[in-house]
Order: structure tokens, then C-alpha cells, then sequence
């Protein structure tokens, strides 16, 4: 009977009732989006990052509109391990979907100081690395370019919880290959696929760049098949299972990412579109599946897969 067909997925040890996750940044600390639609219809939520001291973030503007996307400086805004912990940490029970915490820090020491603390904190499924930042020990060298450091980090981040962690790729270092497999070899449970791709727009009215902080992080539908093919070139070469993150606007983006071997879907920019288009997409995601010749969604990872050419 079609309506058996589960979509739930698995990632690691963590079980998703569908693959489909709030990527951090997008949605808030999740509450924010209640009025469209519960958070607890997504497969989980990924929320804003958090370090270990507050951060005010860029000047403005820090977001604008491009052609098939959007480009993001907001400096990575937040209150602060501590506040966090007071103020949002409390609220994530209701929320009804596994949270994961999204962690950056400026030296290697932070991650494991943030993961260590929160994990002493009810209600938290797991923790996503952001490693797009730079390091201050190596001269602002992005802790993403250096497979050694990311090592670091997840082993540190791994011997003080129990709990999954993802490192989330920055996709513009080749395929990140050396990264990807330094996070594999540290501990992580999985690879996020990946942050924005750095990029610049101009306002030629006002011959300058449109965002305050000069360059920003492109999203969106533009860089779809740019991640499409790091996932697909990453899947390749590590065992840890691929949540991909780029550009998922709707139901076919997500079987795109799923076939290519991601075993979950985060979606961004398409909530400054759509407050409710998570909800939408996992709906389209079950009449997908409904018409398909396939049971469960998990029997699609990896289904486009051929030899790879190069
Ligand atoms: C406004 C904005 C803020 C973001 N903030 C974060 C963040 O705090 N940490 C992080 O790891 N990624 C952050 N991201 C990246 C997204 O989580 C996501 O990986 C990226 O936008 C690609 O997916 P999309 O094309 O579906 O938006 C942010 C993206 C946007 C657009």
C-alpha cells in the first residue's frame, strides 16, 4: 500500500522522519517559522551558528538578491555561548525535530570548549561544525583550507561528547577532498555539503558593492549544481554518509542531491522566498515518492550513481 512508503532516513546513528533539514543560519533558532508551519514537519533544524563569545556581526547591508540567488555577509551574528545556552537552548524541546547545534569558533580550543558545554544541555541531537572561518592561531588561514587543523577540531570536539558531529565543507578549496577526509579520519559522524561559494555584486548606480562588507556568501539556486558536484566527487572518496546543503528549492532538488548519495537534504535560501517551504517540500518529497517504484526514500541514495570519468 503506497501509504507505507517511509521517508525517513538515517544519518550515522541520527533517524530522520524525512530527510529534510533547516540549514543553520536560515531558520532561526526554528521558532521563528511557527506561524507558517510547525518545525517539528522537518527532518531536523540546524540552527544559527554559535561561538564562544557574542558577536554583533557585519554592517549593513549584509544580504541582496542576485540572479538565481543571494549573497550573505552577516558575520556570523550570535549571543554567545552563554546566552545562548540561557535564552535559546530552553526553547529547543519544543520545537518537535532533532536540533543541531551549529559551532564555529577562531581558534581550535573553541570547538571543543562549545561542543563540551552544550552537551551538558537537554534537548540537542547533535552538532554541526562550521569550518568556514579563520583560524586567528595560523594568521587567518580558513580553518577549511587545512586538513590538519580540521583533524584537530574533530578529534577535540569528538573525545568531549557523545553526541553526532558534522563538519560542514566550505566548497570553494578544490573538492575539499584532503578536508573531507581529515574530518572523516577525526571522528566525524558526517559531512555537511557544503557552505556559500565567496562571490561580490555591484550597484552600478552607486558604483560599489551592494553589501557592506564587500564580498558575501552565494546561495541559492545558482549554486546547485555546483554542490551537486561536490557531493557527488566527495561521496566518492569517503565513507561517513553526505548531507548536502545548496540550493534545494523544492522536492526535485532533494531526489537530485539524494541520487547523486547525500542521505539528507538541508534547505536555506528558499526560506527568504518561502517561509513555508519546508512543509512544502517534504509534502511534494511524499507525493514524489508516492508515485515512484520505490518504497522508502533511503532506497534512493545514491540511485543516480554510474562510474564517475574522472
Ligand atoms: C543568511 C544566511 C546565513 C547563514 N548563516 C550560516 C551560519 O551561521 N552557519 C553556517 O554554517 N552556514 C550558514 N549559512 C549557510 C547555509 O546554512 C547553507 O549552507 C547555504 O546557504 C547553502 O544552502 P542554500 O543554497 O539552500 O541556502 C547561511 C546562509 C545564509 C543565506
Amino acid at each position: 500500500m503506497s501509504d507505507v512508503k517511509s521517508l525517513s532516513v538515517k544519518v550515522g546513528s541520527l533517524e530522520l522522519k524525512n530527510p529534510i533539514i533547516a540549514a543553520s543560519g536560515t531558520f532561526g533558532y526554528g521558532l521563528e517559522y511557527k506561524d507558517y508551519y510547525p518545525p517539528g514537519e522537518l527532518g531536523a533544524v540546524i540552527v544559527k551558528g554559535v561561538s564562544v563569545e557574542p558577536m554583533t556581526g557585519n554592517e549593513t547591508p549584509r544580504i541582496c538578491e542576485t540572479t538565481a540567488g543571494m549573497l550573505n555577509a552577516i558575520g556570523l551574528q550570535n549571543p554567545g555561548l552563554e546566552a545562548f545556552i540561557r535564552d535559546k537552548v530552553p526553547l529547543f524541546e519544543s520545537l518537535g525535530a532533532p536540533v543541531l547545534i551549529n559551532l564555529f569558533g577562531q581558534r581550535v580550543k573553541d570547538f571543543p570548549l562549545l561542543a563540551k558545554r552544550l552537551s551538558e544541555c537537554e534537548g540537542i541531537a547533535g552538532f554541526e561544525l562550521n569550518i568556514s572561518c579563520p583560524n586567528v592561531e595560523a594568521g587567518g588561514l580558513e580553518f577549511a583550507s587545512d586538513p590538519k587543523a580540521v583533524r584537530k577540531i574533530v578529534e577535540a570536539v569528538c573525545k568531549v561528547t557523545s553526541f553526532p558531529v558534522w563538519v560542514k565543507l566550505a566548497p570553494y578549496y578544490g573538492i575539499a577532498v584532503d578536508v573531507a577526509r581529515a574530518a572523516e579520519e577525526g571522528g566525524a559522524s558526517a559531512l555537511t555539503v557544503a557552505n556559500t561559494y565567496p562571490a561580490l555584486a555591484i550597484d552600478i548606480e552607486r558604483k560599489r558593492p551592494l553589501l557592506a562588507n564587500i564580498t558575501g556568501g552565494l546561495s541559492g539556486p545558482a549554486i546547485k549544481p555546483l554542490t551537486l558536484y561536490h557531493v557527488w566527487k566527495i561521496a566518492e572518496r569517503v565513507k561517513i554518509p553526505i548531507v548536502a546543503s545548496g540550493g534545494v528549492m523544492g522536492a526535485e532538488d532533494a531526489v537530485e542531491y539524494l541520487m547523486a548519495g547525500a542521505c539528507a537534504v538541508q534547505i536555506g535560501t528558499v526560506h527568504f522566498v518561502n517561509p513555508a517551504a519546508g512543509l512544502e517540500i517534504v509534502s511534494s518529497l511524499r507525493q514524489w515518492l508516492e508515485k515512484s517504484p520505490y518504497s522508502s526514500l533511503a532506497e534512493v541514495v545514491g540511485l543516480g550513481r554510474v562510474p564517475s570519468n574522472s
